[in-house]
Formats: structure tokens, C-alpha cells, sequence
């Protein structure tokens, strides 16, 4: 079967089993081109908790489909390749986190929504890389315990002087592998060039930007600039929508390019494997899954 004959069984599945298709930007763009929505971890928690249809076929790693689960109980959330993790989520186990609590008592725990459903369970309240400063302002509290992104977490201290904040000291691979040196090689050749990058990136790479934001918001950015060519420091996944979305624009990403391997084992066979057989079903344990709703809806309700 090829894409075309592939593309045209998934529309097909996708009526016969009232499902609907969400992808975060990172994924394939054959796999983007399937999808009935595409967006940052923000717009695929919002899509899923207010989605009719029966079946939520996810394409992101596990931690976003998890987190559609846990929105919405009652439906099947299949993600087409049940080992699609993230070495940031993998950066923090309950274990750790209750010691940390321990040695913090009282001090609310903010995680980022990339983390498992057992840390998030036990925190106070998750955040995106979108609303992260909206969140910690919303606690009205004078310390912050904030994981397991250390370079997310630098970049809202920095907006928020007057909060303490105790960083996990987690990272995401895929980010901290765009340094400023070949940042500043593009630049050197471009100087025009705008440098837009995600909080994710290190503080060094975040201080020589012109723009940080959420994937959403970088591709935003980009298509309302004035600019004609962006430096992109995030996941080369972005380059579909922002290509789509966008055009005269020009973008190039830095050397040693940004791949999340995780978001590409997501094949577009996978997703037509998902709807013929119903897999892989995702299912969070119930107690955990009623804790930590309450902790994604209480972020949902400030964004
Ligand atoms: P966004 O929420 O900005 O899409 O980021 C998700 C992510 O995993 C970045 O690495
Ligand atoms: Fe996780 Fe990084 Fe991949 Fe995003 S890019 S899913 S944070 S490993």
C-alpha cells in the first residue's frame, strides 16, 4: 500500500470508528497530513477533553496520549506505538519527587505536562510550555517546586524575581543539543535572521533568542513576523506546519539537527495499524488517573 491508498483506509477507519486523529507538530509530516488536528501539548489536552468522537487515536509520545486518558476516561485513546516515551518525562520517578517533597514540605509542586501520570498525580498543578508562567503566578505562592525541565523552569524564574524556585535538574536531549555556537554560525551567514527558539532550549540559547515559545507560538511567531528567515530551535517537525502555514518565509535549523526519535515512531503504517486492530490502547491506573485529573484540569482552568 502506498501513502495515498494508506491515507484514504485511515479517512475511511476514521468514519466506520467515530475517531479522530491528533497529532503534535513534531510527528512525520505524512503522519501530520492524517491528522483532524495538530498542535502544542496545551492544544492536544484541550482537543481531546472536549472531543465527541469514541476513539482518540494520538500521535505524540506517551505522556500526551496518557494525558488524553485521563481527561477522558470513557473513551479508547489508541497511540500508534505504545514504547513512544520521552527522555524529559524519564527524567523523574515518584521516588524521587516524594523525597524532594519531603525535603520541601509545604513548597506546591509545578510539573510539566511531560511527565508520567505518578508525578503528576503527585503534584499541585501541571503546566505547558505555553502557560508555565501563568501557572506558577496563579499558586500566589513564594516558593516553587518546578521539574523536571531545568532549562523550562530557568526561563519562568527568570520572568518571576520574586518567587524561589527549586529546579529539577531533568532536560530534553532533543533541545539541549541546539548550542549557541551553531546558533550563531547561521547568524554569521544570515545576520537577519531571526532566532526562534523553545523554552526547552538552555539558558544561553534562550538569552541570544529573539522569541521563546511553546511550538504552537513559534510557528505563530514566524507567520505574523515581518522577517523573511528564522533560525528554528526546536524539533525539525515544526518545519511542516511552519512551511504550510507560512509562505516566503525561509527557515533553517541549527547543525546536529534537532529529531525527537521518540515523536518519529510514529509511522504512518502504525496509525493505519492503530484503527484496523484498536492499538494500542492506553490505560492509566484508576486512582492515579482521578488524582491527576484533577491536577490537569486545575491547569486547564488557568490557561
Ligand atoms: P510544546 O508543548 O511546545 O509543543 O512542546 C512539547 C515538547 O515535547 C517539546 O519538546
Ligand atoms: Fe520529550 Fe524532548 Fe522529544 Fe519533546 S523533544 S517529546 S521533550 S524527548
Amino acid at each position: 500500500m502506498n501513502y495515498i491508498e494508506m491515507k484514504s483506509e485511515i479517512d475511511r477507519l476514521k468514519k466506520e470508528k467515530n475517531a479522530i486523529i491528533i497529532a503534535h507538530y513534531y510527528m512525520r509530516p505524512e503522519v501530520q497530513d492524517v491528522a483532524d488536528y495538530i498542535g502544542d501539548s496545551l492544544g492536544l489536552a484541550r482537543t481531546a477533553a472536549k472531543t465527541d468522537k469514541q476513539m482518540i487515536v494520538f500521535c505524540g509520545v506517551d505522556f500526551m496520549a496518557e494525558t488524553a486518558k485521563i481527561l477522558m476516561p470513557d473513551r479508547d485513546v489508541l497511540i500508534p506505538y505504545s514504547r513512544a516515551g520521552c527522555f524529559l518525562a524519564d527524567m523523574i520517578i515518584p521516588e524521587e519527587l516524594n523525597e524532594y517533597k519531603e525535603e520541601h514540605p509545604n513548597v506546591p509542586v509545578v510539573s510539566y505536562i511531560n511527565t508520567t501520570a505518578e508525578i503528576k498525580a503527585l503534584s499541585d498543578i501541571i503546566c505547558t510550555s505555553s502557560n508555565a508562567v501563568n501557572v506558577v503566578k496563579s499558586l500566589h505562592t513564594k516558593e516553587v517546586i518546578f521539574g523536571p525541565d531545568k532549562n523550562l523552569a530557568q526561563f519562568v524564574a527568570d520572568q518571576l524575581p520574586e518567587i524561589k524556585f527549586h529546579i529539577w535538574e531533568g532536560y530534553c536531549q532533543v533541545h539541549e543539543r541546539i548550542t549557541v555556537q551553531s546558533i550563531l554560525e547561521i547568524k554569521k551567514r544570515h545576520p537577519d535572521a531571526a532566532v526562534v527558539v523553545h523554552p526547552e532550549c538552555t539558558p544561553q540559547v534562550i538569552r541570544i533568542a529573539d522569541f521563546v515559545g511553546s511550538t504552537t507560538k513559534i510557528i505563530n511567531y514566524v507567520k505574523d513576523s515581518d522577517k523573511k528567515l528564522f533560525v528554528i530551535g526546536t524539533e525539525i517537525g515544526i518545519a511542516h506546519q511552519i512551511r504550510k502555514k507560512t509562505s516566503g518565509k525561509r527557515i533553517i535549523f541549527p547543525k546536529a539537527t534537532p529529531l525527537c526519535y521518540n515523536m518519529k515512531t510514529i509511522t504512518l503504517p502504525r496509525v493505519l495499524s492503530a484503527l484496523k486492530k484498536d492499538q494500542f490502547k492506553v490505560s492509566v491506573d484508576k486512582k492515579t488517573a482521578e488524582k491527576a485529573k484533577i491536577v490537569i484540569e486545575r491547569m486547564l482552568a488557568v490557561s
